[in-house]
């Protein structure tokens, strides 16, 4: 750990379960001061303030609270170095009954919001000179899979979302990168592995099995703190020269 990573501070969106509390938790072992954003939930906070994170309530669905967050993370913690776009949920329709309303929400808060959030954080990413933004997009940002379009087509973007700021924070010190993970075993997947058991017949250690990983190399899931030991590396001053990359973390799954 550096002098200079022990003064960063860290704003991780969804950041109080799954793959987000484990990036939040990997940056606070780090030395990075941490917020967290997430909806204003008791367990969320709850779970904020038994990690020591700082809790910054805001709902990503709407604009004004992407402003609020930034402003509310720099004036508690007085700036912020690393913006760890990583909120997001998945609803499974095909897209002639996918809801309307869903859609949009969903691009908002796994597209628009994560552009907002760049966008707002700008002045205080550049001010360093080691600024980063990890945006935690999918394999799913390469490739497709039915029911999920809304899920796919905001993946999709933020892959374009990030290589487009690289290219325009290069100058400043500020890197932006994406990581892709295939399944990881979070709360999201459980509930997905949870449905498909319960629609295809099948118990949920098929459903890992022969559904979700039926395409990966490695037939197992990832765990959070996989994904958290790539997002150190990448915010780390180390990956300095690391830029507009979307790393793959996907056993295998895009490999074919
Ligand atoms: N779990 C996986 O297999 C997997 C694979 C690839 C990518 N991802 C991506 O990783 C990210 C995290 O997923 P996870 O599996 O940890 O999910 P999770 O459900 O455990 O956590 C997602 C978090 O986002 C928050 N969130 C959702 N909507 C929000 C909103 N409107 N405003 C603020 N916060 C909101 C939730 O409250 C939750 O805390 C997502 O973007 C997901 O698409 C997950």
């Amino acid at each position: 750990m550096t002098a200079q990573q022990e003064q960063r501070v860290a704003l991780v969106t969804g950041g109080t379960s799954g793959i987000g509390l484990a990036i939040a938790g990997r940056f606070q072992a780090d030395g990075m001061r941490v917020a967290v954003l997430d909806l204003d939930r008791p367990h969320a906070r709850e779970v904020a303030g038994q990690r020591g994170f700082t809790f910054i309530p805001a709902d990503l669905a709407r604009r004004e609270d992407c402003r609020r967050a930034v402003e509310e993370t720099v004036s508690a913690l007085g700036g912020l170095d690393v913006l760890v776009n990583n909120a997001g949920f998945q609803h499974i329709d095909p897209i002639k009954e996918f809801p309307e309303d869903t859609w949009d929400t969903m691009l908002h808060v796994m597209l628009t919001a994560p552009f907002l959030l760049i966008k707002y954080a700008w002045p205080h990413l550049t001010r360093g000179g080691q600024g980063r933004v990890i945006n935690i997009a999918s394999i799913h940002g390469h490739v497709a899979s039915p029911f999920k379009s809304a899920y796919i087509s905001a993946k999709h973007g933020l892959i374009g979302l990030t290589r487009t700021a690289a290219l325009e924070a290069g100058e400043q010190g500020l890197t932006v990168n994406a990581i892709c993970p295939g399944y990881v075993r979070t709360p999201l997947v459980e509930g997905q592995i949870a449905d498909q058991a319960r629609t295809r017949g099948l118990s949920e250690a098929e459903v890992e099995q022969k559904v979700m990983l039926e395409p990966a190399a490695i037939k197992k899931l990832l765990n959070p703190e996989d994904v958290a030991a790539l997002a150190s590396y990448v915010a780390s001053p180390a990956a300095w020269g690391m830029t507009g990359a979307v790393l793959d973390l996907d056993l295998g799954w895009t490999a074919r």
